[in-house]
């Protein structure tokens, strides 16, 4: 059965841990000592549950006046069951409702047709973080108003 399960920056969360090193640590090399970082413990984060067993995981977090959405996680052997586009979806839906009107992500870019399906749209030039190879994206609350100016102003 699958369940999700909120937390909080402060609350225990090795099960986030858990999921993200086994994705980004060692299946993409991400260095260790890069993986947790001060953002986690201001952020939401998300957890999938496979029974008991952590399987996904993404946070959402406030940085400089801006949301921002990352470290979306499924492990190898859950992929393309629609648990990503769950956290995504999840994540997105708890920024609109407590009104922010647009989230951005910083994507790898192999996995940009993924983050296009749920709404983002890319923005800016390509960047290396991690020894990964990211792109900008944006997605913005469906009935927000005057998209295109918020896009132009994150392009400029
Ligand atoms: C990216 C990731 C979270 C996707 O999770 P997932 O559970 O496999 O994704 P879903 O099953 O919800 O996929 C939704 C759709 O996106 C597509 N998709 C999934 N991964 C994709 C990829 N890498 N590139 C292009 N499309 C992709 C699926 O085929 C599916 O399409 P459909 O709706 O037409 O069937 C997962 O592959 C992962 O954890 N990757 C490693 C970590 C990572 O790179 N995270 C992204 C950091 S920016």
């Amino acid at each position: 059965m699958i369940r999700i399960k909120w937390l909080e920056g402060p609350d225990d969360l090795t099960d986030a841990y858990r999921v993200r090193f086994q994705v980004f640590v060692k299946e993409q090399n991400v260095p260790p000592e890069l993986e947790i970082d001060d953002m986690d413990k201001i952020a939401r984060h998300i957890l999938v549950y496979m029974n008991s067993s952590p399987i996904g995981t993404g946070r959402l977090f406030v940085q400089d006046g801006k949301c921002y959405l990352g470290r979306i996680a499924v492990l190898r052997e859950y992929r393309k069951q629609h648990i990503g586009t769950l956290i995504v979806k999840s994540l997105l839906q708890k920024a609109f409702n407590s009104g922010i009107d647009e989230v951005h992500i910083h994507a790898q870019i192999w996995v940009q047709d993924f983050y296009k399906k749920l709404g983002f749209i890319p923005y800016g030039k390509p960047f290396y973080e991690a020894g990964i190879e990211h792109i900008s994206m944006v997605a913005y609350r469906p009935d927000s108003q005057d998209n295109s100016n918020s896009l132009l102003n994150e392009t400029l």
